[in-house]
């Protein structure tokens, strides 16, 4: 009797924490700023035909968002202290201005009703769309944070040195699992890497005298032809070497044939740790689009959920590089 009691009490606890976890909904600003999706999508298309390559730096501004402090708007703030100037943001992370742009848009037509973070979350969504992936309903509802976390960034987000294993642990720790890796590392599809990222596996790799096994050897002349010895690592080489700016499943389709440019991208197919967690996966999607796409919506669902500032946490930021006066 008092345990049937308990098991009621805990799955109404149960019911209500799951509530709380979802107040994100999709018609969330469909009376407050009906015309919000449009518009956004209007100015991501504007950007894009601008520049191809932005579809990927929105979709990468949206995860480097979600993993420090959860999907805030906290990437977009100004200040030397903040995430902008933490290692994986500094010289890299790109796409500021076409926030302003769209958040301009939007402040016209809705005034102090939508935040920066929904923003950026919708205009992931887009540029995943508009370069012929999936598309998806977009959870809205959250609101901007106070604070941008330069340790937070230093310390959560995934460097293409660190193991599988490290990997592995960093998206544990924002509830997203091994699936949710293959999947998301799938954003790979589109845009580009410096040469500083993965030069040191053309060559001598970890001190072995010869590059990377794990890389195509076939590929090694083009990568040291566009990361010339002597040049400072800013050059740039396409994330997927077959079709850079086409979000299709030939990011896994090279990892298959060893064609990853990351070291951290060829460690889900090639690494001892891959044979028990994301090897099959990635073989999967190399074979089945469909499948992927599927994961990578499912994926990007649950990584645009992380931690989201709700009900009067937070503020609706007015501008999205400074927080409201
Ligand atoms: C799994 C761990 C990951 C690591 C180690 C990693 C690392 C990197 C690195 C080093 C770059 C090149 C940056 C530069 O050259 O300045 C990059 C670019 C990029 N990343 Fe990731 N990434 C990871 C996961 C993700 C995820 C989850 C997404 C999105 C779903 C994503 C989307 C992108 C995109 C689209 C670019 C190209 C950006 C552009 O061209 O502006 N990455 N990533
Ligand atoms: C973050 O990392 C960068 C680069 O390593 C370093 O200069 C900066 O001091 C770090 N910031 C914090 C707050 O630890
Ligand atoms: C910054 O991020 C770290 C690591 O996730 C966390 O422990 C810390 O509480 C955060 N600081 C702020 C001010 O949010
Ligand atoms: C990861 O989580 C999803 C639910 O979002 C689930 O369908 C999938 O099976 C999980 N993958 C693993 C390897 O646990
Ligand atoms: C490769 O690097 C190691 C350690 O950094 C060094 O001792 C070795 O001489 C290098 N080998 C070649 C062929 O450059
Ligand atoms: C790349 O360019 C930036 C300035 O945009 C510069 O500070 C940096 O030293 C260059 N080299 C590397 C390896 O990042
Ligand atoms: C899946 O991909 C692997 C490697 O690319 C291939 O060997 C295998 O035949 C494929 N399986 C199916 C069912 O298509």
């Amino acid at each position: 009797m008092y345990k049937s009691y308990d098991l009621r009490i805990l799955s109404i606890f149960v019911l209500l924490c799951g509530v709380a976890r979802s107040q994100l909904t999709v018609d969330f600003y469909s009376t407050s700023c009906p015309n919000l999706l449009a518009l956004v999508r209007r100015e991501v298309k504007n950007a894009i035909r601008n520049e191809m390559r932005m579809a990927a730096s929105l979709l990468r501004l949206h995860f480097h968002d979600c993993f420090v402090n959860g999907c805030d708007g906290s990437v977009l703030l100004d200040g030397s202290d903040g995430e902008k100037f933490a290692a994986p943001n500094l010289n890299s992370a790109r796409g500021f201005e076409v926030i302003d742009a769209i958040k301009s848009a939007v402040e016209s037509a809705c005034p102090n009703i939508v935040s920066c973070a929904d923003i950026l979350t919708i205009a992931a969504r887009d540029s995943v769309l508009l370069s012929g992936g999936p598309s998806w309903k977009v959870l809205l509802g959250r609101r901007d944070g106070l604070v941008s976390n330069q340790t937070g960034a230093n310390l959560s987000l995934p460097s293409p040195f660190e193991s599988l294993d490290a990997i592995i642990a960093k998206f544990a720790a924002v509830g997203l699992n091994t699936t949710d890796v293959v999947a998301l590392s799938g954003g790979h599809t589109i845009g580009l890497s410096r040469c500083a990222f993965f030069s040191d596996r053309l060559s001598n790799f970890s001190g072995t005298g010869a590059p990377d096994s794990t890389l195509d050897s076939s590929l090694i002349p083009d990568l040291q032809a566009a990361c010339p010895a002597n040049s400072d690592g800013n050059n740039t080489v396409a994330l997927d070497v077959t079709s850079r700016d086409l979000f299709d499943n030939h990011y896994f389709v090279n990892l298959v044939n060893g064609r990853g440019i990351l070291q951290s991208d060829q460690s889900l197919f090639s690494s001892d740790l891959a044979l028990s967690t994301t090897k099959n996966i990635a073989q999967l999607y190399s074979n089945n689009s469909a499948v992927f796409f599927g994961d990578f919506v499912n994926s990007m669902i649950k990584m645009g959920s992380i931690s989201p500032l709700t009900g009067s946490n937070g503020e609706i930021r007015k501008n999205c590089r400074v927080v409201n006066s």
